[in-house]
């Protein structure tokens, strides 16, 4: 790749997530129907994990599939879910291979039959495998996953598991879909929006954001290296001054209450 800037290997970000965005306007703007669209993505789908292991990325989540999307018309809903299906079928050789452990996030119990049994299937063969964790976010939304937690959290405290005075964000967080996994550190957007349509609102509040014009059935290896470039030429500073994020002593003296 000529002139990109090399990586830093130990300024990775541990994970990253993507919401895979801009299938159907690839597809219109190639006067094809947007399940073709949606094919193309799996490609991109297939690349960038690929990537993502080599790179030595520890967990990567794509958002595949959101709640509101269920809404979307029945036969683009059937061709995402054959797809979906599709797709673990084929790559679960190499997922195994490449010792990548799968997870699922987001209310499985409304996809349809064959792709539950698809998707278990794929958690249950990767459990323990000990690589890269490729998490996808499936019928998922973010405002859902905080419900379903604080719905699981009254029970507990119904049932004295509990006591509401002792709450604080870490004992919240363990209630979410998968409160062992890091909280993302680089967030990309494809097909040139810069929303967050219901994605991982909790877990995405220090995350680096990068969006980018390109159409998700286009967003390959090298625009997965360029997006990690971004993210390395930024400073993170969780509140601090500058300074102190450097962790200059000079600039963190004078630290305020924690
Ligand atoms: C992303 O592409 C795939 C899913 C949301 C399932 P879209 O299908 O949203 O593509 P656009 O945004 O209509 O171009
Ligand atoms: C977000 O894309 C959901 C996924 C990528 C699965 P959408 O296309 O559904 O989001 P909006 O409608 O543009 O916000
Ligand atoms: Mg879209």
């Amino acid at each position: 790749m000529a002139g990109a800037p090399p990586l830093d290997p130990d300024r990775m970000p541990a994970h990253v997530a993507i919401i895979m965005d801009g299938n159907g306007r690839w597809a219109q703007e190639r006067g094809l129907d947007r399940t073709a669209g949606h094919r193309e993505g799996v490609e991109s789908v297939r690349a960038v994990v690929r990537k993502a292991h080599d790179l030595g990325i520890k967990t990567l989540t794509l958002y595949a599939f959101s709640l509101e999307n269920w809404n979307r018309p029945k036969g683009e809903v059937r061709s995402l879910m054959g797809l979906l299906e599709e797709y673990l079928d084929k790559e679960l050789p190499e997922i195994m291979e490449k010792n990548v452990r799968v997870r699922a996030i987001g209310r499985l119990d409304r996809l349809p039959r064959t792709a539950r049994f698809v998707v278990n299937h794929a958690l249950k063969k990767t459990a323990n495998n000990t690589g890269m964790t490729l998490a996808f976010a499936l019928s998922y939304g973010a405002r859902q996953e905080i419900v379903d937690a604080a719905q699981k959290l009254m029970r507990d405290a119904e049932a004295g598991k509990i006591d509401p005075e002792n709450l604080d964000e870490k004992t919240f967080a363990a209630y979410l879909y998968a409160p062992d996994l890091p909280d993302p550190d680089l967030l990309i957007r494809t097909g040139n929006e810069s929303r967050v349509s219901n994605f991982l609102l909790w877990q995405i509040a220090y995350a680096e954001i990068f969006n980018t014009p390109v159409m998700w059935p286009e967003f390959r290896e090298e625009q997965l290296v360029d997006a990690i470039v971004d993210y390395q030429s930024r400073e993170r500073r969780f509140g601090l001054t500058g300074e102190q994020a450097k962790g200059d002593p000079n600039g963190a003296d004078e630290q305020g209450e924690s």
